[in-house]
C-alpha cells in the first residue's frame, strides 16, 4: 500500500447538487481501449491520447474499470492493493495526469470500487490465511460441512455455485477451512460484518476522493451483506446452486451503504454513486436510491438483460428468445417504480454483456447503424442517466469467436469446462458463448482502419474483430451521418432540453410487437420518441400516440421522416410545445 499523501487534481471541479442526473456516463475497460506501449494491453496513457475524443463525443463523465494492482484473474475485478496502478496500465503519476486531462475539459471521473471481494494476493488476504491472525475475521473461512472429510467434493460448508462455475468455497490446506468466494477462487469475499473491514475500505475511498475523483462505480455492492450461509436446493440433475440467491440483498446491505455514505461523505461532497447490483429488484432499488435514505444515486439492475435467458437453467449462457414488448414492459416497470424516489441508471452495453447492436439491434451491414442508432434513442430517451460502453457509440459488434481458444474471459472458459463436463454439447456451448461472452465487449476499442484498429502496435492481448475496416472511430468521426455523431447529437439534446432529464415517463403502444415509443412531459412540453425496433417497415397507428403535427423534429435515423410508415430501424424524437 502506498503511503504517500494523496495529490488533488489541480483543476477546480463543480459538481453542483444532483449534476449526476443530468450527465451522461461513458464506460472504458482500459485493457482495450488504448495501448500506448505496443505490449498489446490498453492503458493509462493510450486513454490520455484520446480525451478530445471523449469531448468532441461531448460526455460528462468517465467511469474507468479498475486500473489497480492485481493478478489480473479477472482483468482487475481481483484487487491487490487498492491504492496502486497496475504496472500493465502505468503509474499513479499517469492516473493523476489522466484525472487532469478529464477534468480540464469539464469531464468527471467515476472510479471502479471493488470491495466485496479482493484479490487472494491482497496482503489483507495472505494474513488472513493464518487462523491466528487479527485478519482472519476479515474474510470467510467455515469449517467443511459436518460429518463429511475437508477437501472432498461434496465437503464444502454450502452448496453453492460460484458466479464463473464451479463450488463458491477453496479449501486451503494449511488451516483445513474452507473461505467463501462467489467468484473466481482468486477472489475471496470480505466479511462486511467485521466493523475493522469496513473502516478500512473507508479510509481507502476518502483516500481516492482526496485525489480528485468524482465518484465510485460499485461492483456487486449488494453482495456485501449476505443471508445466512445454508444450503439450497439444486435444480434436476445439479449439485449446486447459484450463490446470489443466498448472497444477494443481505439483512445489512441499506445499513453499510448509508453508514459508507456518511464515513466517505458521498452525498455531503456531491459524489456520483452508482450500484452494481445483480439480483436487485425494485424494492431493494427503491429503497437504496431514494435520496432520503442516503445511501446511492442509482443502482444497475439486472432484470432487462436476464430476459434473453431462460430462468432455472444454467444462467446467462441458456438463451431464450427476446420480445419486445417484454423489454419495453421491464423498462417501463423500472420507469414507474423510481418515478417518485430514486433514479435510474440507463444501460445496454458493459464489459460484462455483448454487444447492444448485436442484442437487441441487427448487426447485419443492412441494418447496423440505424439499429445502433436507435437503440441510442430509445436509452437516451428513458429517464435516468445513461452510460455508453465504449465503442457503443461507433455501433461495434460482436465478435462471434468459433473456439474456446480465442477467448480469454474467465466466466466464458469455466463455462465451457463446466457446461461439456455436464455433458452438453460442444457446438451448442460455443454458440452461447458466440451469443453472451463478456468477451464480445472487450476486443479492443476499433480507433481506424491501420493495423489492429489503431488500438496497439503490438499484438493485441484479445483479437480485434475483423470488421474494424468498415467500423471504425476516424471513419466515423469524418462521417456527419454516423452512428458517432447520432450518439454526439443525443448527448446535445440532453443539454439543450430540460424534459429529457427531468421529464415524466410514459410508454405508449405498450404491446407493439416493432414500435418502441414513448413521451416525456415536462410543464408544457411534450417531447415523443417513435421507434422501429425491427428491421421491417412498420406503420405508425398515428390515433394512439399524441398529435405531433406542427411538432419540432429533434432527431431521426432517416432523412425524409414525413412518411407514416417507419423504415426498418428509424426513429424520430419529436418536442411539442
Ligand atoms: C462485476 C464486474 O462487472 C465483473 O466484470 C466482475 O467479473 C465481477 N463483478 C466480479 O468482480
Amino acid at each position: 500500500m502506498i503511503s504517500e499523501p494523496a495529490q488533488t487534481s489541480f483543476v477546480p471541479v463543480d459538481r453542483p447538487a444532483d449534476w449526476w442526473r443530468s450527465a451522461v456516463v461513458y464506460q472504458i475497460y482500459p485493457r482495450s481501449f488504448a495501448d500506448s506501449n505496443g505490449d498489446g494491453m490498453g492503458d493509462i496513457p493510450g486513454i490520455t491520447s484520446h480525451l478530445d475524443y471523449l469531448a468532441q463525443l461531448g460526455v460528462d463523465v468517465v467511469w474507468l474499470s479498475p486500473v489497480y494492482a492485481s493478478p489480473m484473474d479477472d482483468n482487475g475485478y481481483d484487487i491487490s492493493d487498492y491504492q496502486d496502478v497496475d504496472p500493465i496500465f502505468g503509474a499513479l503519476e499517469d492516473l493523476d495526469r489522466l484525472i487532469t486531462g478529464l477534468h480540464e475539459r469539464g469531464i468527471k471521473i467515476v472510479m471502479d470500487l471493488v470491495v466485496n471481494h479482493t484479490s487472494d494476493e491482497h496482503p489483507w488476504f495472505i494474513e488472513s490465511r493464518d487462523p491466528d491472525s487479527p485478519k482472519r475475521d476479515w474474510y470467510w473461512w467455515r469449517p467443511a460441512r459436518p460429518g463429511s472429510e475437508p477437501g472432498t467434493e461434496g465437503a464444502e460448508p454450502t452448496n453453492w455455485e460460484s458466479a464463473f462455475s464451479g463450488p463458491a468455497w477453496q479449501f486451503d490446506e494449511r488451516s483445513g477451512e474452507y473461505y467463501l468466494h462467489l467468484f473466481s477462487r482468486k477472489q475471496p469475499d470480505l466479511n462486511w460484518e467485521n466493523p475493522e473491514v469496513r473502516r478500512a475500505i473507508y479510509e481507502m475511498m476518502n483516500w481516492w476522493v482526496d485525489r480528485g475523483i468524482d465518484g465510485f462505480r460499485m461492483d456487486v455492492i449488494n453482495l456485501i451483506s449476505k443471508h445466512d450461509l445454508v444450503d439450497g436446493v439444486p435444480a434436476p440433475g445439479r449439485t449446486r446452486v447459484p450463490c446470489f440467491l443466498f448472497t444477494a440483498n443481505g439483512p445489512r446491505l441499506d445499513e453499510f451503504l448509508a453508514e459508507m455514505n456518511v464515513e466517505v461523505g458521498l452525498d455531503a461532497r456531491s459524489l456520483l454513486t452508482v450500484g452494481e447490483m445483480p439480483g436487485s429488484t425494485i424494492e431493494t432499488a427503491r429503497r437504496a436510491t431514494d435520496p432520503a435514505n442516503h445511501e446511492l444515486n442509482m443502482v444497475f439492475t439486472f432484470e432487462h438483460v436476464s430476459l434473453d435467458s431462460r430462468s432455472g437453467g444454467s444462467g446467462k449462457f441458456d438463451l431464450a428468445p427476446l420480445s419486445l414488448p417484454a423489454l419495453k414492459k421491464n423498462l417501463n416497470e423500472w420507469q414507474q417504480a423510481l418515478a417518485d424516489v430514486g433514479w435510474n441508471s440507463l444501460y445496454w452495453d458493459n464489459h460484462d454483456q455483448p454487444r447492444a447492436v448485436s442484442r437487441y439491434g441487427d448487426d447485419s451491414p443492412q441494418h447496423r447503424e440505424n439499429s445502433a442508432k436507435t437503440l441510442g434513442t430509445v436509452q437516451h430517451m428513458h429517464k435516468g442517466t445513461p452510460y455508453i460502453y465504449q465503442g457503443e457509440e461507433l455501433g461495434m459488434t460482436n465478435t462471434y469467436f468459433t473456439t474456446i481458444q480465442q477467448y480469454r474471459d474467465i466466466e466464458s472458459i469455466n463455462y465451457h469446462a463446466s457446461a461439456l463436463s455436464l455433458g452438453m454439447e460442444v457446438e451448442a456451448v460455443l454458440h452461447s458463448l458466440s451469443v453472451k461472452s463478456r468477451d464480445n465487449a472487450r476486443t479492443p476499442m476499433q480507433w481506424d482502419g491501420s493495423s489492429h484498429a489503431g488500438f496497439t502496435e503490438g499484438i493485441p492481448w484479445l483479437a480485434v474483430n475483423p470488421n474494424y475496416v468498415t467500423i471504425n472511430a476516424a471513419a466515423e468521426v469524418d462521417d456527419p451521418d454516423s452512428v458517432f455523431h447520432h450518439f454526439r447529437k443525443l448527448i446535445k439534446l440532453r443539454r439543450d432540453h430540460p424534459v429529457i432529464v427531468h421529464g415524466r415517463f410514459e410508454l405508449l403502444l405498450p404491446d407493439h410487437e416493432q414500435i418502441w415509443a414513448l413521451s416525456r412531459t415536462l410543464d408544457d412540453q411534450v417531447l415523443v420518441m417513435i421507434a422501429n425496433c425491427s428491421s421491417k417497415p412498420a406503420s405508425v397507428p398515428q390515433d394512439a400516440l399524441p398529435d405531433v403535427s406542427g411538432a419540432d423534429l429533434l432527431l431521426t435515423t432517416h432523412h425524409d421522416s414525413a412518411s407514416p410508415e417507419l423504415e426498418p430501424w428509424e426513429s424520430r424524437i419529436y418536442l411539442v410545445g
